[in-house]
């Protein structure tokens, strides 16, 4: 590739008005607003359920194309078997009652992650949530349920052909297809709420040239104007993808 090609590229990637954006969210702090309330961490990941709401009902109006929401991870398995029974009701009950109106509104709904975990029932809802939107194209919405990154490498390393030569893109679609996720751009943008600023096992791959944003607002109180303040930050950054901006090449 021609220098200058290498400055159009990185111009073209920093542009504000460059839709469809990837955002992820780490949805961090619903044990913590319970907590300070007096309440069960349960009553916080109830809230943190009307969070999500709010948020996946702004984002495509706020130029998201996709967005990932971080649920439960895999060391999410190691909480009190009442929590983890709890999130796997939040999450059932979820797809439950917003997949009719995701398909209405366009959103397409893929979980991601491992699903040889998950209970009989609840992933007869997840297949029946992707079928019922899969025509969704305002937005992809997906929910990372006992995911890893580190396992779901690990997983699409293993499938990985011996002797042949993989590109960037090839392992992309890979580890895609490894989480059950349908083909998407890399992470522009992942935000952690819950004043934490760590990775927590995420994205690790399509993160590389994310942009991070960490807000101190605990997930239940995540509204749409703290998503919109995360894009307004995002949009005010500088992207280089390694190389040098034309104004500084000279
Ligand atoms: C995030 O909130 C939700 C999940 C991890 C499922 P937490 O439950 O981690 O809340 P804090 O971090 O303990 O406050
Ligand atoms: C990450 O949060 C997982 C989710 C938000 C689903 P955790 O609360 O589990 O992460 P740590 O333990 O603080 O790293
Ligand atoms: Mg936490």
């Amino acid at each position: 590739m021609q220098e200058s090609d290498l400055h159009n590229l990185a111009l073209a990637q920093r542009q504000p008005s460059t839709p469809p954006l990837h955002v992820a969210i780490i949805m961090d702090g619903n044990g913590r607003w319970a907590t300070v309330r007096g309440l069960a961490r349960v009553a916080g990941h109830r809230r943190g359920a009307l969070a999500v709401r709010r948020v996946v009902e702004a984002a495509p109006k706020l130029g998201v194309g996709t967005l990932t929401l971080y649920a439960f991870s895999s060391d999410n398995w190691q909480r009190p078997p009442l929590e983890v029974a709890a999130l796997m009701h939040l999450f059932h009950e979820y797809l439950r009652k917003e997949t009719a109106e995701c398909a209405a509104n366009g959103i397409r709904i893929g979980v991601i992650g491992r699903r040889d975990r998950l209970g009989p029932i609840l992933r007869r809802e997840i297949e029946a949530a992707e079928r019922a939107t899969a025509r969704g194209r305002a937005l992809l919405l997906r929910i990372a349920v006992d995911y890893s990154a580190r396992d779901a490498i690990l997983r699409a390393a293993r499938r990985l052909k011996p002797g042949r030569e993989t590109t960037r893109e090839e392992f992309s679609g890979l580890l895609a297809n490894t989480i059950h996720s349908p083909a998407c751009p890399d992470v522009d943008l992942l935000i952690r709420t819950g004043g934490e600023q760590r990775l927590s096992d995420f994205l690790l791959w399509e993160c590389a040239y994310a942009e991070l944003y960490f807000s101190q607002r605990m997930w239940p109180d995540f509204e749409a104007a703290d998503l919109q303040a995360a894009l307004d930050a995002f949009h005010s950054r500088e992207r280089r993808f390694g190389t040098v901006l034309e104004a500084a090449a000279g």
